[in-house]
């Protein structure tokens, strides 16, 4: 075991989203809202949920499964195991406990970490359990596991378009191509009722959108704040957005997205950034004497801020944005979706270069926080774990729902959600080989999952541990 473990961070990733998805398209037109309000007002393509077969364990059951056998990783090596969700499917058991039916046959029991909850901050609270762990005194020398695992789905209404579904995998180590730079790393933690899930009889959340956005705005604007304030501590030199290459966001949709680059490139205005060209002062000028509450009611700073920012948007952020904009909200995976998209688009040109990460969970939680990105050693290297997530695939051999099927299913699972006594259809046929697919929960709650081998439908059952 390394005395002094350098370079900890993530070493292979993996990531799985339901192949059943529906375009914005379609749902703006099935909706009867406007042409364009979800593609260009949100940003959203397309958007996945979960058929009635899949749910938030079988697809991180499918996520961890896969990482493991694609970089031929011994179950045994495995000695801390996160979870970071804020689908609830039992208010005591974790999700962390379905997956140890994974670990099962090697006999390794001896695996730390629960389930962490808040929000869409879940898996970056598990993610820096991890690396922490890894980083500390009671570290074993084993391979730390996070997973990140959720559906969104909303009620009717102008939320619904801004669902999605997904797991991702993530393997901690040292020695890792995507390092944390532990230091910088900025946090803004308040109260907030911006978006909940009070109601424990339903699934669909209580979101007031609006303040939902104004609070990811203002933690964006506190943790940018602080994390300048570090690295000027830290390095002895100013930071701004000229310091890093990427910029990844928390992305409920797209348009936040575009909001909030806009907000850091204002925040380096306000600063007097030495970075900061002379255009972009002078037409962001007139709104630096607005207080912080004029400021995020202000459209005519979103509009000026987007316009400046809009060069620098496609190339520090654009390319981390095509699995949130095509999978749609995955809630705790949405942030490492994105930084999946960054991998996928850029993979042979990011080594040496800076990632800035910013995580949001309503209610609320946000951490800004540092990637210091490298090339890395065979299997473990940026450019494989691109190839291994095989994002482009994945994409391209979705099964495209029409929205009155969309609906249907909708309103199955509400009828699901929290019930016992049902099998599933069991149809695993729009499935891809090596998926996990619920089969049934019994009169006591407990549910069975099934996994797709081969090319045919045929299945091995899962043992549930009884
Ligand atoms: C995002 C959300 C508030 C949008 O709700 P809405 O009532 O549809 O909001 P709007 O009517 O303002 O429309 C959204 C945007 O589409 C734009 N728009 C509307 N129709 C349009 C059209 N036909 N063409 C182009 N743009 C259009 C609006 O101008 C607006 O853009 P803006 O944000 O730049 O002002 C809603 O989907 C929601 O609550 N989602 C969940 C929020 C969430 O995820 N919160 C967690 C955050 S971490």
């Amino acid at each position: 075991m390394a005395s002094n473990p350098k370079n900890v961070g993530i070493l292979a990733m993996e990531i799985y989203f339901p192949p059943t998805c529906i375009q914005q398209e379609t749902l703006e037109a099935h909706d009867g809202v406007s042409t364009g309000k979800y593609t260009i007002g949100l940003g959203q393509d397309c958007m996945a949920f979960c058929s009635e077969v899949e749910d938030v364990i079988s697809m991180s059951l499918t996520a961890v499964t896969s990482l493991l056998e694609k970089y031929g990783i011994d179950p045994t090596q495995i000695g801390r195991l996160e979870v970071g969700s804020e689908t609830v499917i039992d208010k005591s058991k974790s999700i962390k406990t379905f997956l140890m039916q994974i670990f099962e046959e090697s006999g390794n029991t001896d695996i730390e970490g629960v389930d962490s909850t808040n929000a869409c901050y879940g898996g970056t609270a598990a993610l820096f359990n991890c690396v922490n762990w890894v980083e500390s005194s009671s570290w074993d020398g084993r391979y730390g596991l996070v997973v990140c695992t959720d559906s969104a789905v909303y009620a009717e209404g102008p939320a619904r378009p801004t669902g999605g579904a997904a797991a991702i995998a993530m393997l901690i180590g040292t020695d890792a191509p995507i390092a944390f730079e532990s230091k910088f790393r900025a946090s803004h933690m308040a109260h907030a009722y911006d978006f909940y899930k009070p109601n424990l009889a339903s699934e669909y959340p209580v979101v007031d959108g609006k303040l939902s956005q104004t609070c990811y705005l203002m933690a964006l604007d506190s943790c940018y704040k602080r994390f300048c304030h570090k690295y000027e501590k830290l390095e002895g030199k100013q930071f701004s957005i000229a310091d890093a290459d990427y910029f990844v966001f928390h992305s409920p949709y797209n348009k936040l997205v575009q909001k909030s680059f806009a907000r850091l490139v204002f925040n380096d205005v306000v600063r007097n950034a030495s970075s900061v060209d002379e255009v972009a002062k002078e037409k962001l000028a007139p709104f630096t004497s607005l207080t912080g509450d004029e400021s995020y009611q202000s459209r005519d700073l979103e509009k000026a801020s987007q316009q400046v920012a809009k060069s620098l948007y496609d190339e520090k952020v654009q390319p981390t944005t095509l699995i949130p904009k095509q999978v749609g909200n995955m809630y705790t995976a949405s942030l490492y979706a994105a930084f999946a998209s960054l991998l996928h688009n850029k993979n042979s040109s990011l080594a040496d270069q800076r990632v800035i990460m910013f995580s949001y969970g309503s209610g609320l939680s946000a951490t800004m926080f540092s990637f210091h990105l490298r090339e890395g050693q065979h299997p473990f290297s940026l450019s494989n774990i691109a190839k291994v997530m095989n994002v482009g695939e994945k994409l391209k051999s979705r099964h495209e729902l029409p929205p009155g099927k969309f609906v249907e299913i909708m309103q199955l699972m509400e009828h699901r959600y929290g019930a016992k006594d049902f099998v599933t259809s069991k149809d695993a046929t729009l499935l891809p080989p090596g998926t996990y697919y619920l089969t049934e929960c019994d009169s006591k709650y407990r549910r069975f999952y099934a996994k797709k081998t081969g090319e045919s439908t045929e299945s091995a059952p899962v043992a549930n541990g009884h």
